[in-house]
């Protein structure tokens, strides 16, 4: 063969081996593609913040039928905190959950009668977690909350953290402040009045 034709084989070759290379790189490129918007819209569609419910709360020194003379000073409040997650695939990073619970439901009334901190922690998916606490309260705001006939007192829940979803140990999203709160009524015997989903925080 001449040095010339085998030149020109030579080139041949690597030009169908640069075609082919551009051609799977091609599909390849397409591949990933397809891949990746999936992925997107996997990993983007619908995550929905934690939910959040008072489960208990039990005010001791407003237990009017408790026969212990010491139960009008006992300043502890118990509470029990329920966090649900219901995303399928994201887990959740909270924060410190400041919980503060105030005399009045109405804001521009109340006063802080005691507050309570849950410390930072992660939440699998598809996981409840029930934080129980006591909180020492100002007694003398207590008793001066507004008391119905019946011996029923109303004050308001307040739930401030800030959370941050992940997914495997791929992705984590950018902080977002997360917000709730609600009324809650005890009756006469410092009990909350709940069913058995508990009062929801909105
Ligand atoms: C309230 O006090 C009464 C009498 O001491 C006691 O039997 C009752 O269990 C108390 N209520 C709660 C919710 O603990
Ligand atoms: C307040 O009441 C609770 C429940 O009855 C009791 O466990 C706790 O020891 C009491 N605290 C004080 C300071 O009396
Ligand atoms: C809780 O109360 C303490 C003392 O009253 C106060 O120093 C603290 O800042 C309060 N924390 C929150 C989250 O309100
Ligand atoms: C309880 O609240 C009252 C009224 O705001 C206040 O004067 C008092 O200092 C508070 N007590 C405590 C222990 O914080
Ligand atoms: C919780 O309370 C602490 C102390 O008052 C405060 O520094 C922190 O910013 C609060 N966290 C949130 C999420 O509000």
């Amino acid at each position: 063969m001449s040095s010339e034709r085998r030149l020109e084989l030579e080139l041949q070759v690597a030009e169908a081996r640069a075609n082919a290379q551009a051609c799977c790189s091609c599909i390849s490129g397409s591949i990933s593609f397809i891949v990746f918007t999936c992925l997107a819209i996997w990993v983007f569609k619908g995550v929905d913040d934690p939910k959040s419910s008072i489960q208990s709360l039990y005010l001791p020194a407003l237990n009017k039928t408790s026969l212990d003379t010491t139960t009008p000073t006992n300043n502890t409040l118990f509470f029990e905190l329920q966090l649900s997650n219901s995303n399928d695939h994201w887990g959740i990073y909270y924060g410190n959950v400041n919980l503060t619970f105030y005399d009045n439901p109405i804001s521009t009334r109340s006063h802080v009668i005691g507050n309570y901190t849950i410390p930072r922690f992660y939440q699998g998916y598809n996981k409840k977690a029930t934080k129980r606490g006591a909180v020492e309260v100002n007694t003398t705001l207590v008793s001066q909350a507004f008391c119905s006939p019946k011996g029923y007192m109303a004050f308001r829940a307040e739930m401030e953290t800030v959370i941050r979803f992940r997914i495997q140990s791929l992705f984590k999203s950018k902080r977002k402040k997360l917000m709730r709160r609600a009324n809650v009524v005890i009756n006469e015997q410092g009990v909350l009045i709940v069913n058995q989903d508990g009062i929801k925080l909105i």
